[in-house]
């Protein structure tokens, strides 16, 4: 039954959840935010799409505490086995934060939760090029309408 499915009800939910929580970043905070999908987006496990959704979400926090950008970027790519999501500002980067805040819990928990789902978090900052966070995870599928 499966693979008569129309590939319409296959389309992946977390595409479309980014570009909700991008659409409102954007309008609470006057900074355009683009989506990027790269690869055949597809269903992933909740928990996965989850960890993903709340990663762009506090890096999105991120961006608008601490950057100063003019332009914010987010781009999921689907391969074969693993899910990338990247978000990355043009703003000041660390350095130009640094010391003006003790840190708080945000990449730490970020952190956890990607790594909690078997993913990797990698953050590169320059202050002349912004802020970059990456999470990847393993490409592992859900259920359809699950
Ligand atoms: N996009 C960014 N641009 C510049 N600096 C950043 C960015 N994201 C994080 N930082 C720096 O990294 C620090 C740690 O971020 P983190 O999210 O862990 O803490 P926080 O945002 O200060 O507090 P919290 O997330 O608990 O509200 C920040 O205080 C800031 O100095
Ligand atoms: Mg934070």
């Amino acid at each position: 039954v499966r693979a008569l499915r129309p590939e319409a009800l296959e389309d992946a939910r977390l595409p479309e959840a980014l570009r909700d929580v991008g659409r409102r970043w954007s309008e609470l905070h006057g900074v355009e935010v683009g989506l990027t999908v790269t690869g055949r987006a597809r269903v992933l496990r909740p928990e996965i799409e989850v960890a993903l959704l709340r990663t762009a979400q506090e890096a999105l926090a991120n961006v608008a505490k601490h950057a100063h950008a003019t332009r914010v970027g987010m781009t999921l790519s689907y391969m074969e086995d693993l899910v990338t999501l990247d978000v990355r500002d043009d703003g000041v980067g660390f350095t130009g934060t640094a010391g003006s805040t003790n840190g708080g819990y945000g990449l730490t928990a970020m952190r956890q939760r990607i790594e909690g789902v078997a993913g990797t978090l990698e953050i590169e900052s320059d202050e002349r090029a912004g802020t970059a966070i990456s999470a990847c995870v393993p490409a592992l599928a859900g259920k359809v309408g699950a």
